[in-house]
């Protein structure tokens, strides 16, 4: 997850069918691609488009990026956040599918692509080029506080002319110190999140016992839980913040060199299933492995035990490449069998 708005979520797109169908829909949506150029969208088929998402990085930058709803995960639209260039200029680019149109979320995003490079980048300026026709998208940048710098026309070279129309756009600039007057109170406008480490025994107790209490669901035998905020000064902590405020944590410890465990977990509930969960995970992981750790295990309850909530951790355990390794039947008492799995790190 890249950023989160009040209703939208942007993320690295990932190589599913239902992501390359969404793009292969709206890269090939006329009443879209008309607007750039395309007026009979850009006819790529599944093939390009996986081409296309196989070419990207890691990098949230001068790459799509998908918007989606936070409720029910239906996808919109993509952006691009552009790297700021050396005067600090950064392009950005919103496209909706047109049944999305006409409910602000196109502001939203732009609002949210503006938040981000002002606060993460060295972004002074954020710049569009929106058609002289296309007035949604006018009045996206105005509401960013955009003002109209130049007219241009684009002009397609000779060997896609018969695809293509040129475009006669206007270009806007939304300056960061005009951005910031109108909308830096508003916190919500995008949460980012940030990951850092714990070193403070003190603060790895507040934030455990602070993200624990939320999980009543996971973490409702208090003696358990008890245990975990009491220990958990002992272990490599990393914690994520979205705009300041604590949604989760990662502790790990260690038994031998080459292997460590995730002690405890969690996301606040309010944030499940939005990928902050495996960005933790996968920023544990980077650090492991700079330590010459080869497995990383975990211990958490069986599927012998039929909690809902206890089968949704072994689905993110699973995704995120665990393997079930062994079950310990007796080890938490009888009425909690405990299920260890564990993931490779190193393959040399
Ligand atoms: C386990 C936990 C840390 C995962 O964090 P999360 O942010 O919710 O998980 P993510 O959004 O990163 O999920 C990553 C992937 O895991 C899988 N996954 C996660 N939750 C899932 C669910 N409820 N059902 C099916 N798959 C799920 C999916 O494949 C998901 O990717 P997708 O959304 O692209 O399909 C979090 O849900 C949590 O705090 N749970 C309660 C506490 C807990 O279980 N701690 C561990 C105790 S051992």
């Amino acid at each position: 997850m890249i950023f989160l708005t009040k209703r939208l979520l942007v993320r690295k797109p990932k190589l599913t069918s239902q992501d390359i169908a969404f793009y292969e829909r709206l890269w090939n949506a006329p009443s879209v691609m008309r607007n750039v150029g395309f007026p009979k969208g850009l006819q790529v088929n599944r093939e390009v488009v996986q081409d296309i998402l196989i070419g990207q990085d890691a990098s949230p930058f001068d790459q799509t990026l998908v918007v989606e709803t936070r409720d029910t995960h239906t996808r919109i639209g993509e952006c691009k956040l552009g790297r700021p260039c050396g005067d600090g200029i950064s392009i950005t680019d919103v496209k909706l599918l047109p049944e999305h149109w006409n409910k602000g979320y196109g502001k939203e995003i732009k609002c949210a692509l503006c938040a981000y490079l002002f606060s993460q980048t060295s972004c002074t300026i954020v710049e569009a080029s929106p058609a002289i026709t296309n007035i949604a998208s006018i009045k996206m940048q105005e509401y960013c506080t955009g003002i109209k710098v130049r007219d241009d026309i684009y002009s397609f070279p000779t060997y896609v002319r018969s695809e293509t129309q040129n475009v006669h756009s206007v270009v806007y600039h939304i300056h960061k110190e005009s951005w910031m007057e109108r909308f830096s109170q508003d916190n919500s406008i995008a949460l980012i999140p940030v990951i850092s480490k714990i070193t403070d025994p003190a603060e790895k107790q507040a934030t455990c016992a602070k993200i624990l209490h939320q999980l009543p669901a996971w973490f409702g035998i208090e003696s358990a839980t008890e245990e975990y905020i009491s220990h958990c000064t002992d272990t490599l902590f990393y914690a994520l913040q979205l705009n300041g405020e604590m949604v989760g944590f990662y502790a790990i410890t260690r038994h031998f060199p080459a292997v460590a465990e995730i002690y405890v977990c969690g996301i606040i509930p309010r944030f499940h299933r939005i990928g902050l969960g495996s960005m933790l995970q996968n920023h544990v992981e980077q650090e492991l492995r700079k330590n010459k750790t080869k497995y990383i295990t975990v211990k958490t309850l069986s599927p012998r035990h039929p909690s809902e909530e206890y089968a949704r951790t072994r689905e993110f355990y699973l995704a995120c490449g665990f393997e079930p390794l062994e079950e310990f039947p007796t080890l938490w008492g009888e009425s909690n069998p405990c299920l260890m799995l564990i993931k490779r790190l190193v393959w040399s």
